[in-house]
């Protein structure tokens, strides 16, 4: 299950989000935002990045007007590792080298093009372990919080 959310700026792109994961048959629950008026992004990421926490879903894809707002609030959350990604390469280095649970994009700096990539990539790409897994551990052990 893919927990997908956005605020208004990201709203186009999270339905074009939908389409594709219907498409590959991927199972995706919608945080919102349900329209494109005007909201505050926190109100959406919050809820989507706790089912991640949880592990009610096992990825996340947030979207806002950069991708930086979503990711920020994702990351307070535990467990959550959100990768904030504007090309494919990023994309696919977060999967392999940080286990990335929750993919950020903005909708005000890529095309939706490359979105796609990005987010295919991310779905695709399998989390390479090894040397990465301690790394991956520590994320999660050493916090100041
Ligand atoms: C909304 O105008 C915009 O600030 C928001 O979508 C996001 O980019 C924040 O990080």
């Amino acid at each position: 299950m893919v927990a997908i959310a956005s605020d208004h700026a990201g709203f186009h792109f999270k339905e074009n989000v939908k389409m594709l994961l219907e498409e590959r048959g991927i199972e995706y629950k919608d945080f919102g935002a349900h329209t494109d008026e005007r909201s505050d992004y926190p109100d959406f990421a919050h809820t989507a990045s706790e089912s991640v926490s949880r592990g009610e879903c096992e990825r996340g894809i947030f979207i806002c007007g950069t991708g930086i707002g979503v990711g920020i609030v994702a990351n307070k959350h535990i467990g959550v590792r959100a990768a904030m990604c504007q090309i494919p390469e990023a994309a696919r280095l977060s999967r392999l080298h940080n286990n990335a649970n929750v993919l950020t994009i903005g909708e005000r700096l890529i095309d939706w093009e490359t979105a796609r990539e990005i987010i295919e990539l991310f779905l695709d790409t399998k989390f390479e372990g090894g040397r990465h897994v301690t790394r991956v551990e520590k994320i999660h052990t050493l916090t100041s919080l």
